[in-house]
């Protein structure tokens, strides 16, 4: 008998609402996937390096021509020069990344900070250590960090605390003023960050992203993730990158090396010729996903749900007391797809202890227009 090293996990809440939402006819608004496609022009540029023969491995730490465009983005958005040669490293996906992170982190008995609710990847990648995560809640209804009890769970054996912002599933986001007030917590200790920025450039009404790479302080001991899937509409991609200062991008290269050693040859090189010909696509994101948001929101003003607008990423929690306060998030979940066809996911799944009587669900809204109306039209009938 296999003695399981990760006895806990079982399949994923994503994929039995996606299975539940195929298997009803449901509308998917549960899983963090668009329901169009990314650019033509980048498709087409797959198409192109294929046909080049562009198909054999990329270099370890990823295509020159990405990590290049990966720093000037950078430049350009946050304000800092960070050198594509020693702290750009291309990885098949932001998942991939923050596990490679994390192995070269972690040892057995040291203790990880992980902020609930939190993205489902983080635990297991830290038990793969030998690490043990201590679950923070953010302090509601804004999930912001609630200090006390951050500082109540630092201890000696604190290793890493992994930030996420924009947040899912609450769409948070974090503050420079949060940033600063980390920074002097952790001043003086052996601590590192992960800061899980997949969202990014999905930030609305005029706010600006709060980025760990900008920070001059958090910085120096942060491993700063994102993912090419969540903003170029293509997380079948599985295509994502790792900013981290050189010392630190030394050791991550080294997990990484043996986890897959490098990521797909052809998506690099047309993420590369995408980039460098649109470089104002990033900064479209904001106003493109907005419409959706305002959209989906709209049409759900005057139903039964009530709901603050999402500040950032393509999630929209939605709190359902008004409508079945007898139902636990997870059965509210199945009970909306299965008799009102608008498949969702339940926020609990985030937590390690869920809030008692917690009566939210996460919807998403990168899906076309049309999705976005039928869904509406569905739960503002309820
Ligand atoms: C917070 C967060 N981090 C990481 C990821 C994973 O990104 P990728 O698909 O690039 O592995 C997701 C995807 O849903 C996410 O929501």
């Amino acid at each position: 008998m296999i003695i399981s090293k990760l006895p806990n996990v079982g399949t994923t809440i994503f994929t039995r609402m996606s299975q539940l939402a195929a298997q009803t006819g449901a509308l998917n608004l549960s899983q963090g996937f668009p329901d169009f496609d990314g650019p033509q022009a980048l498709r087409d540029a797959v198409a192109r390096h294929i046909a080049a023969g562009d198909n054999q491995y990329a270099p370890m730490t990823g295509l020159p021509a990405l990590r290049e465009q990966v720093a000037a983005k950078i430049a350009r958005s946050y304000g800092r020069e960070v050198c594509a040669d020693s702290e750009v490293t291309i990885t098949p996906g932001a998942t991939q990344a923050i596990f490679c992170a994390v192995q070269a982190l972690i040892r057995p008995g040291d203790e990880v900070i992980v902020f609930d609710p939190c993205y489902d990847s983080y635990e297991p990648a830290v038990e793969l250590a030998g690490g043990r995560c201590v679950h923070v809640p953010l302090a509601l209804p804004g999930f912001g960090i609630d200090w006390q009890r951050l500082q109540d769970a630092l201890s000696s054996r604190t290793r890493l605390i992994i930030l996420n912002s924009p947040h899912n599933p609450s769409g948070a986001l974090i503050s420079q003023a949060a940033l600063d007030q980390l920074a002097a917590l952790i001043r003086g200790r052996d601590i590192y960050l992960i800061s899980d920025e997949v969202y990014e450039h999905l930030v609305f009404d005029g706010a600006k992203h709060v980025s760990v790479v900008a920070h001059e302080e958090l910085y120096q001991r942060a491993f700063v993730v994102s993912s090419f899937g969540k903003s170029y509409h293509v997380t079948g991609w599985k295509t994502g990158y790792v900013v981290a200062p050189p010392a630190l991008s030394a050791e991550l290269r080294k997990v990484h090396q043996y986890v897959s050693f490098c990521g797909v040859t052809p998506l690099q090189w047309a993420l590369a010729d995408y980039m460098a010909e649109h470089p104002e696509h990033v900064d479209e994101l904001p106003a493109f996903y907005q419409a959706k948001r305002d959209l989906f929101c709209e049409l759900l003003t005057g139903s039964r749900f009530s709901f603050t607008r999402a500040a950032g990423s393509f999630f929209q929690l939605l709190d359902y007391s008004a409508i079945r306060p007898d139902l636990d998030d997870l059965a509210m979940a199945e009970w909306l797809t299965r008799e009102h066809g608008v498949a969702a996911i339940p926020v609990s799944v985030f937590y390690q202890t869920p809030p008692k009587d917690l009566r939210v669900v996460r919807l998403c809204f990168a899906k076309r227009e049309e999705t976005l109306r039928l869904a509406a039209e569905k739960l503002a009938a309820i």
